[in-house]
C-alpha cells in the first residue's frame, strides 16, 4: 500500500499515522497549514496542490483532476482524508474509487457536514463520536468501517469536545488503516457490497 494523507488542518491525526509507522508516502494539503509543517517535520514528502478559490466559482471538476493526477504521479494506491477542507469531485472518486478513507468527527449518520461537533452539542445530545468510513461522492455517506462513541459532558464546548475526539480518532484511524494493511478489512468487498 502507498498511502498518501490528505489534510488542511492541524495534522494531528496525521501525525498519528505517521508515529504508528504507517506507510504514509505522501502528504498533500490544499492550502498551506499546520499539516505541512506536520510533514515536513516527520521527513515525509509534502505537495500543496493549492486551492485558489474558496468561493463559488472553485472549480471543483478541475481540482479534483488535478488531486488525482499528482496522487497517480506518486503511485498513491489508497488515500485517507484526516481533516482535508475541499469536498473532491467525480474525477477523484472515479480514479480512487473504493479506495478513498475519511474520518469524521460524529456517529454517521447523525450530524453530516462540517459543523458535525458543533451540531452534536446543538442537538444535547449526550453521546457523540466518530467514525471511519469509505469516502464516496455523497459526502458522509459512504460505508462505515469503524465507529466509536465519545461522551458530551455538561462543561463541553466545541473545542473540548473536538479534542476529546479527535483523541479517539487518531487511534480509530490507525486501527482500522492497520486491519486494511492486514487484510482484517477487505475495502473491495465493503465498496461492492454498498453498491447491491
Ligand atoms: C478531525 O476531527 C476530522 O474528523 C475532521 O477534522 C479533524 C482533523 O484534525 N474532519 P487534525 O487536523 O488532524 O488535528
Amino acid at each position: 500500500m502507498s498511502l498518501a494523507v490528505l489534510a488542511s488542518g492541524t495534522g494531528s491525526i496525521l501525525a498519528a499515522m505517521v508515529e504508528a509507522d504507517l506507510p504514509v508516502a505522501l502528504v498533500v494539503a490544499d492550502r498551506l497549514c499546520p499539516a505541512v509543517r506536520c510533514a515536513v517535520s516527520h521527513d515525509v514528502e509534502v505537495l500543496v496542490v493549492q486551492r485558489e478559490s474558496f468561493g463559488a466559482d472553485f472549480d471543483r471538476v478541475g481540482y479534483s483532476t488535478v488531486l488525482a493526477d499528482r496522487l497517480t504521479d506518486h503511485a498513491v494506491t489508497m488515500v485517507a482524508m484526516a481533516g482535508f477542507g475541499t469536498i473532491l469531485g467525480q474525477p477523484f472518486h472515479d480514479r480512487f474509487a473504493g479506495r478513498v478513507l475519511n474520518t469524521h468527527p460524529a456517529l454517521l449518520p447523525a450530524f453530516p457536514g462540517w459543523h458535525a461537533v458543533r451540531d452534536a452539542l446543538t442537538a444535547g445530545v449526550g453521546v457523540t463520536g466518530c467514525t471511519v468510513h469509505l469516502a464516496t461522492l455523497e459526502v458522509d455517506a459512504g460505508p462505515i468501517l469503524a465507529q466509536e462513541e465519545v461522551p458530551v459532558w455538561p462543561d463541553d464546548d466545541e473545542a473540548s469536545l473536538h479534542e476529546r475526539i479527535k483523541v479517539v480518532e487518531r487511534r480509530l484511524y490507525v486501527d482500522t488503516l492497520r486491519s486494511i494493511l492486514d487484510g482484517e478489512i477487505l475495502l473491495e468487498s465493503v465498496f461492492e457490497g454498498a453498491k447491491s
